[in-house]
């Protein structure tokens, strides 16, 4: 079965957050499991394309508005990431180091979508699912069915995976211009609230849709920045399919990111040595706890709580606790997390970037990782650390509450809290302390923690019976 897997990142091409994580890897485990997927991803200018050697499979031009495009499709030539990966170049548009954040932002997105429609329709390739992820592709379905251009795929199965509802990719219809010619009748299935809304067509026009967690499907009908009616009204075209991880990348076995490598069997001495090299490189002490936070520095997250949070407990629990925060994003947060810094030298301590061999250091070293998130579609950084034995606090919210069962309940090995509040953040901060002064106790939990299978294996399978579904269907 040929797929084609559409996104705006891809790991270890270009990656920005968990979407990376996930376009990398699920191709690559759906290819082990005898699919033939393929990713497409926009050019950018980053060091994968720089070192890597490809091939120009395509070129044409496409149009977006009055502009002729002059596109390029680029063939990585040795498949070294477990698929085909294709890169769409576009001089001056598709072709930046950064993925996100530019101004003419929706003009990119629209541009790369019309280059792979036009690419397949005119190579006359007729791949059996074209599988696209988030809004920045969420125009696909509904062209696929309602321009002329592409009538030789219209029948093709589309499936929408959503891995961030809060995120639409509005734009207003004075930019309808931008799409190519479609069938008038049918611009209503691009409207929501008087505007273009992409994932809002997509959710309309997809053959079937996911989310990254069961419970981020029921809680997309509840809170979607403003779509829930729609979800309300397409819940039975969906379906929620927790994320897997790159158990090759993320393996503490052998990870060459991480200063020493470990397993069960040496489970606490291996953790211990990444925490004294954690705790030098950031003047923390390595006899006590550490708890860490990775990630953006955004509301979704939680980060707006950190500050208060940990300069609360640490004067609840002084000289009993270390943190560690690795993260970028929003300036403000940034600004009170460098000054919590300077007031708190030796107990707290923060990285402001983005650093990927840190992260692994950082989900070896630490005994704890803090995720107050507000919205949580799923969240990798739980995953990662339960596989490197880092007990993940976190709060009850979609793939968290999916994926974390706290130590009281049976079978258990994280901390679960319900509120995004500074109040449950301090009171779990507490538990955890408790937890790790009885270390015979904490040893348990991360053997129990270490042995869970959350590999892709179990959900490429889901979505490939998925796709096998849609045969029927169209
Ligand atoms: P999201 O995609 O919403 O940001 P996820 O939990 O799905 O959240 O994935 C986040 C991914 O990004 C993980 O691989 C995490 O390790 C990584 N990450 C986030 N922030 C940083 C950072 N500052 N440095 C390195 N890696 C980061
Ligand atoms: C999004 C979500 C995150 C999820 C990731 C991969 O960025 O915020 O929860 O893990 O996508 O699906």
């Amino acid at each position: 079965m040929r797929i084609y897997h559409l996104a705006a990142e891809c790991y270890p091409v270009a990656k920005v957050g968990g979407l990376a994580d996930v376009v990398g890897a699920l191709p690559k485990y759906q290819n082990l499991a005898g699919m033939d997927a393929a990713v497409v991803i926009p050019y950018y200018d980053r060091k994968f394309t720089r070192e890597n050697e490809f091939d120009v499979i395509f070129k044409a031009v496409t149009l977006l508005d009055t502009k002729r495009l002059y596109f390029e499709v680029l063939k990585e030539k040795t498949n070294k990431l477990g698929f085909e990966l294709y890169l769409i170049r576009i001089p001056g548009l598709l072709d930046r180091k950064e993925v996100y954040m530019y101004p003419d932002e929706r003009e990119q997105f629209i541009a790369f979508q019309l280059a792979f429609l036009d690419w397949i329709s005119y190579s006359q390739q007729s791949p059996d699912i074209i599988h696209c992820h988030d809004h920045h592709v969420g125009l696909i379905p509904f062209l696929l069915q309602h321009s002329k251009l592409y009538t030789a795929l219209s029948h093709t199965p589309t499936v929408f995976t959503i891995h961030n509802g809060q995120y639409h990719g509005v734009l207003s219809w004075s930019k309808f211009s931008y799409l190519p010619e479609v069938d008038m009748t049918q611009t209503g299935l691009l409207d929501w609230a008087n505007a273009i809304n992409p994932l809002a067509a997509a959710v309309k026009c997809c053959t079937k849709f996911t989310t990254v967690s069961p419970s981020y499907l029921e809680e997309l009908s509840v809170s979607s920045n403003g779509l829930e009616y729609l979800f309300y009204l397409e819940h039975a075209k969906g379906s929620g399919i927790i994320n897997g991880i790159d158990t090759e990348v993320w393996n503490p076995k052998t990870d060459p990111m991480i200063s020493a490598k470990f397993t069960t069997t040496k489970l606490a001495q291996g953790k211990q040595k990444n925490k004294e090299e954690l705790c030098a490189r950031f003047n923390l002490a390595p006899e006590l706890p550490l708890i860490s936070f990775i990630g953006r520095l955004v509301m979704e997250k939680g980060a707006d709580l950190l500050a208060e949070s940990i300069s609360r407990s640490i004067a609840e629990h002084p000289g009993k606790v270390n943190f560690l925060i690795l993260g970028a994003g929003d300036p403000g947060m940034e600004q009170g997390l460098r000054e919590l810094k300077t007031m708190l030298p030796g107990q707290c301590n923060i990285f402001i970037g983005y650093d990927e061999a840190l992260a692994h250091q950082v989900y070896a070293g630490s005994d704890f990782l803090l995720m107050p998130s507000r919205v949580e579609p799923c969240g990798l950084n739980q995953l990662y650390a339960l596989r490197y034995g880092t007990v993940p606090v976190v709060r009850s919210t979609g793939g968290l509450k999916d994926t974390v069962i706290d130590f009281g309940d049976e079978g258990g090995y994280g901390i679960r809290f319900n509120q995004a509040s500074v109040n449950d953040i301090c009171y779990s901060v507490s538990r955890a302390l408790i937890l790790y002064e009885n270390q015979q106790h904490l040893q348990l939990l991360r053997k129990r923690m270490m042995a869970l299978d959350f590999s892709w294996d179990r959900s490429a399978k889901e979505y490939i019976t998925l796709y096998e579904s849609l045969k029927t269907i169209i």
